[in-house]
Order: structure tokens, then C-alpha cells, then sequence
């Protein structure tokens, strides 16, 4: 097949802030001499009292530390607000699109600090104390960012759970880490629908240990209930504090912030991430990766619920003084235009997207595009998952008119933020490529013995040494942090990504290796979904695998044996649907369930997902080995009653 290479434009080469060579002097010092770089880099931040130690980490087996600047202080806050006042405090923070295209509004960063700062009091009021864990579930509204950086003002731990997530979801993640306050808002709008998010949160707290307070932010207005002395409204505590809060000092490995993510079993992990390694990291490669100007109007159309939003709405943008669009919306409404009369309207420069909006977008055609002029518009983005070949060039001809280049991004919530992407102004694109390590990052690819595979290759990814950005631990389970990411292969940390590697030194991330699917680039576990299943009362059993879903990239494939005695139909098909979207949320909705009588397994009882992910792709033909399971006839029956017919 022939290779297509987009060279990097001469005026790329010339005004981005990394060219060619500047890519490969800086990727050459950034690994021989860590800590040198990573001082130097530091300088982006404000510090209270500079670090004299720069990296202390280690991988190694039963001892995982990762420690940047330890010694250093700075606060969060300080970085992203008070420190552009001076230069910036007219220049708009957060340019906020509604849902409704009539609704817009642009804060300033002198606002946005003024804010944030009265944010801080009323948590104060609530009681909020420096290391206490606050959980936001609030829909796509500037609040959100006030929220996150008054949490940070304070010192205090902020858990984002993403207003998609249903009350037991959020009760599991607010019991998790113990949070005291829940911040929410009476409604969330989304494509002209409500989300009853006060709701949600009533329910929830029903089933936490009860001594948290609410406090509730008015987006919609609706009536909702409000309970004596634990729920609290934002405007009523708001007008009774002032607008002066000096920021903490934090220690640069404080926790900022915890997310939750699905892994390969159990339930979600609180990803912890700390001060000053995460927004350095967050603020160089927003920089670096989009190549920020001045004037640049950015736009990352995320969710701040994923960790996406939180890297590239909130923390990169405003610790560069950029100006960050905040879209509460969705692709579709009112039009499939939406996002182009968006980019014309606040003049967007940069924006940056998941293939899964491409894909969805590309379906209805050139001509929603065409409507707008998108003449502001000069580089493009994707992240969250492999963008295929037709919707890179899509992307990149009809979007960008063919003069924007595209940053494919790879990294992970673990990882803070981009590890793996072009350089705008370096690196020539090679569609459905995420390319080049960024700077102080070692990628390595490992076959299945953990060697290290050289020159082309294709195997499991790993990363060999830290970067400022990695999450330092899960909440409350450093053992499980390093079972999950260290055990597969000794001294390195596992992606859980296959990757391939070409001639050229680029990547070509695969996909997930493990039993971590990517839905619409939602990560999503696949023992999640079984487990909600297993709950309903005529389900015995369970399996989940992905399968290749044309604009989700992967759909949810169910395989459920019922409890004997009750009989399949299509009624139940769509009870046990809509059962997991109530257990989990509309994301981890099964696209497909399929009744089986029974689960292809080894004589010792362990499921052959292989064999369920293969039959799930429409792939029998390559089932490879099945005389090991104890009873082969089964997947007879499995392929005659497959749902993917293709
Ligand atoms: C997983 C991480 C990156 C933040 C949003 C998702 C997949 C992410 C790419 C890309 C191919 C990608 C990987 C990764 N992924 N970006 N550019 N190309 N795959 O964060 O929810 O933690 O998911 O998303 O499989 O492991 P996440």
C-alpha cells in the first residue's frame, strides 16, 4: 500500500515554536539529561519557593515512587489566574457557548479570578479544608473551571465525575475517596435536553455514608428539592462571602486532582494526580503540541468530566493565559453545523476534536461543513482514540480545507497529558499516525515476553522512565497502582495499548490490549458491564467484549446466559439495555446483546474471550484453537446467533 506523507508547510516549519531540528536537539537533551530539561522547563511555572530537586522516581518492582520538584511550592490557581492580571486581565478566559446558540458569555481573567476566589470562600464556608475531597458533577458551564480552580485555591482534592454517569456511579465514586461536598447544578442542558443532575445527586447520596453537603449551582431554573442544612445554593452562599482569597502554597506533590478511570477488572480506579508535575506538563505540551499564539482562540470540545477537558479546557489553556472555549453542547444540534457556525462565531483557531465526532459528522456529508466559512480555523486536533486513514483525510480536506495540519494526540488519563503526537512544525503527518514521543518521553515496544523490540516493530507499548505528568498512585491503593501499571513487565509502566512502530520511527497505536473497550473514546471496562448485568435478576452470566463499530470505533457486544427457566425476547434484549445505562450510564449501553446458552470456557472455568471477541467481529472463520474447551459445541451456538452480521 502506498503511504501517504503530508509535508510539514514552509510557514509551519518557520513560525511554529518547534521546528525539525529544534524537535530533535530538544528530544536528545530532554532524555540524556532529565533533570537539566525539566529545570529549565519549570520555569513556565510560578513558583513560592523554587525546588532544588528535580526527579526522583523509580519503577522498579514493590518500590514505584514518582516524585517531581518534591521540594518546590506553587499553587495551581495562582498559575492559571493571578499571575496574568497584569498583562492579561482583559483578555477573555473562558468563551462559553450554550447549548442553545442564542446563549453565549466571555470571562475575562481578571472575572475569572474574582470568581474563583469567591468560589474558594463559599467552600471555605462549607467547611472545605486544604486535602479534603470535593466531588463536581456539573454540566458543561464555566462553573465547572471556577469549581476545579477554587478547589485548587484551597489545597483542596477535586474528583470530576462526568454528568453522563448515574447516581450509583457517582455514589460509588464520591464513597470512594470520601468527599464532603458535592458541587452540582440543578440541571444539565445538553442537544435541548435536560439532565436532572440535583436529582441524581439526591439519589446518590442516598446511598453514600451521608455527611456530605451539596452545594447546587442554578443553570435551568427548574424547581428542585432542596434538603435543610445539607444542600446548599451557589448565588445564595456567593452573595455572603467576599472576593479575596489569597491562594494556599502547596507542595508541588500535593494532590490537585483525582479521576476516575475503568481498567481491565474491578471497579474504577482514582487516578491521583499531583501540583506541579501535572500543570507543567498540562501547560508545555498545550503549548507546544497546538502551537499557542497570543491570539489564539482554542477550542477543545470535551467534556471536563474526561480527563481531556481537564488537561485541555481548564489546566493547559489558562496556565498559558490562553483564551479557552467552553461548549456545553453536542456535534448535532441544532445541526449537524453546529460545531463549524461555532469556529465562525468565536473565530476559533485551534480546535480539537475525538474521531468519533469526525466519523459521526462525515456520515451526513461535505455540505453541514460547507455552511461555514471555518477561515480562522489553522490547526486541528484528535485525541481519545485511533482516528482511521478516510476520516484523517476528511478531517484534514474538508474540515481544514486542506492548510491545517492535524495533531493525532496519544496519551491516557494516567498519563496527565500528551505523551505521543506530531509536531505541527516538525513532523510531516502520516494519517492515523500519532507519530513522535514528546519531549522526555520513552516509548518502548515489548513483545509478549517483555523483550524490548528494536527498529520496526509491532507489539504491547510501554513507557521506560517517568515524565512530570503521570499520575503518582490510585486513590487509596498504591498497591493496586502498581500491579495494574508495573507488574506486566519489570520496570516499566504498561500502557495496556498495542502499538506498531514504522521505518521511520513513527507510532501507530492499535488499540487497547487488554479488557478496556473504547467507546465514542469513553474507556469503559468490560467487567463493569458485566457486573451491572449480573445484577439484573435473570441474568446467571455474562460477557463483554468490543467489536469494530463504524462511528463508536468500538461498540459494547454482550453475550448474557439468562437464569433457567427464562425464555429470550427482544422485550428483555432492551430491558438489560436499558438496565446497564440506570446501573452505569447511557454510555455503557450495549449496542448488541446476544442470549446464549452458554459461554465458551477452559476446563477450569475461565472464559475464552478470544473466541467471544472474534465471533462478536463477524470473524468465526479464525477461531483458531478450540479443542481446550470443555465444551466445544457451544460456539455452534454462538455463531449461529451472532448480532454482527456485517
Ligand atoms: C486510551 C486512554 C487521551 C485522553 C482521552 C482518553 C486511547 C487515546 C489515542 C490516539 C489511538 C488513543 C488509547 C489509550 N487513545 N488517544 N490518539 N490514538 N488511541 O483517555 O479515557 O484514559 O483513554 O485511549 O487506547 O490507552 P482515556
Amino acid at each position: 500500500m502506498h503511504e501517504i506523507v503530508h509535508a510539514v508547510p514552509q510557514d509551519w516549519a518557520a513560525s511554529a515554536h518547534v521546528d525539525i531540528d529544534d524537535y530533535h536537539s530538544l528530544y536528545r537533551r530532554s532524555v540524556e539529561d532529565p533533570a537539566g530539561f525539566w529545570a529549565e522547563q519549570a520555569q513556565r511555572l510560578d513558583w513560592i519557593k523554587p525546588f532544588t530537586v528535580v526527579k526522583n522516581t523509580s519503577f522498579a518492582p514493590g518500590a514505584v515512587s514518582i516524585r517531581w520538584f518534591e521540594d518546590g511550592t506553587l499553587n495551581v490557581a495562582a498559575n492559571c489566574l493571578d499571575r496574568h492580571l497584569e498583562t492579561r486581565g482583559d483578555k477573555v478566559a473562558i468563551l462559553w457557548e450554550g447549548d442553545d446558540p442564542s446563549e453565549s458569555r466571555a470571562i475575562t481573567y481578571r472575572e475569572l479570578h474574582a470568581e474563583v476566589c469567591r468560589f474558594a470562600n463559599v467552600l471555605k464556608k462549607l467547611g472545605v479544608e486544604k486535602g479534603d475531597r470535593v466531588t463536581i458533577y456539573l454540566p458543561m458551564i464555566p462553573e465547572a473551571a471556577m469549581a476545579m480552580l477554587a478547589c485548587a485555591r484551597i489545597g483542596a482534592i477535586h474528583s470530576v465525575v462526568f454528568g453522563g454517569f448515574s447516581p450509583d456511579s457517582l455514589a460509588g465514586r464520591i464513597g470512594d475517596c470520601h468527599s464532603t461536598l458535592v458541587i452540582t447544578a440543578d440541571e444539565g442542558l445538553r442537544g435541548g435536553k435536560k439532565v436532572p443532575l440535583k436529582h441524581n445527586t439526591d439519589l446518590a447520596l442516598a446511598k453514600t455514608i451521608g455527611d456530605e453537603k451539596v452545594l447546587v449551582i442554578r443553570r435551568t431554573g427548574a424547581e428542585v428539592a432542596m434538603h435543610a442544612g445539607r444542600d446548599y445554593w451557589y448565588h445564595e452562599v456567593s452573595a455572603e462571602v467576599s472576593a479575596d482569597c489569597p491562594p494556599a502554597e502547596m507542595n508541588a506533590e500535593d494532590p490537585l486532582f483525582i479521576l476516575y478511570t475503568s481498567g481491565s477488572t474491578g471497579r474504577p480506579k482514582g487516578v491521583l494526580h499531583t501540583t506541579a508535575g501535572y500543570l507543567l506538563h498540562a501547560a508545555m505540551t498545550h503549548e507546544i503540541v497546538f502551537d499557542l499564539k497570543e491570539d489564539d482562540i482554542f477550542w477543545c470540545t470535551a467534556d471536563v468530566g474526561w480527563v481531556t477537558g481537564h488537561t485541555y479546557i481548564v489546566y493547559g489553556p489558562l496556565a498559558n493565559g490562553a483564551t479557552s472555549v467552553m461548549f456545553e453542547g453536542v456535534p448535532n444540534y441544532p445541526s449537524n453545523s453546529r460545531f463549524w457556525q461555532v469556529v465562525d462565531k468565536h473565530k476559533v483557531t485551534i480546535f480539537h476534536t475525538a474521531p468519533t465526532a469526525i466519523r459521526a459528522l462525515m456520515q451526513s456529508g461535505d455540505e453541514p461543513v460547507k455552511v461555514a466559512s471555518r477561515a480562522s480555523l489553522r490547526l486541528l486536533g484528535s485525541v481519545g482514540e485511533p482516528i482511521n486513514p478516510e476520516a484523517w483525510e476528511w478531517y484534514y480536506r474538508v474540515v481544514g480545507d486542506g492548510r491545517c495540519p492535524i495533531v493525532d494526540t496519544w496519551w491516557q488519563t494516567e498519563t496527565g497529558g500528551v505523551l505521543i503526537t506530531p509536531f505541527p512544525g516538525a513532523t510531516p503527518l502520516k494519517p492515523g499516525s500519532a507519530s513522535w514521543p514528546f519531549f522526555g518521553v520513552q516509548p518502548g515496544i515489548v513483545d509478549s515476553e517483555g523483550r524490548l523490540l528494536e527498529g520496526a516493530c509491532e507489539g504491547n507499548l510501554v513507557l521506560l522512565d517517568s515524565w512530570p505528568g503521570q499520575m503518582r498512585t490510585v486513590y487509596g491503593d498504591h498497591e493496586r497502582f502498581e500491579q495494574t501499571y508495573f507488574s506486566a513487565y519489570k520496570n516499566m509502566y504498561f500502557t495496556g495499548d498495542g502499538c506498531r512502530r514504522d521505518a521511520d520511527g513513527y507510532y501507530w497505536i492499535t488499540g487497547r490490549v487488554d479488557d478496556v473497550i473504547n467507546v465514542s473514546g469513553h474507556r469503559m471496562g468490560t467487567a463493569e458491564v458485566e457486573s451491572a448485568l449480573v445484577a439484573h435478576q435473570n441474568v446467571s452470566e455474562a460477557a463483554v467484549v468490543g467489536y469494530p463499530h463504524d462511528i463508536k470505533g468500538q461498540g459494547i457486544y454482550a453475550y448474557v446466559t439468562l437464569m433457567a427457566g427464562v425464555e429470550p425476547s427482544d422485550a428483555l434484549r432492551k430491558e438489560l439495555v436499558g438496565w446497564v445505562r440506570k446501573e452505569i450510564g447511557p454510555i455503557a449501553s450495549p449496542d448488541l446483546v446476544q442470549f446464549a446458552p452458554g459461554l465458551p470456557k477452559t476446563r477450569s472455568g475461565k472464559i475464552m474471550r478470544r473466541i467471544l471477541r472474534k465471533i462478536a467481529e463477524d470473524e468465526f472463520s479464525a477461531l483458531g484453537d478450540i479443542s481446550t474447551l470443555a465444551d466445544p459445541a457451544v460456539v455452534e451456538d454462538l455463531i449461529a446467533n451472532r448480532q454482527n452480521r456485517r
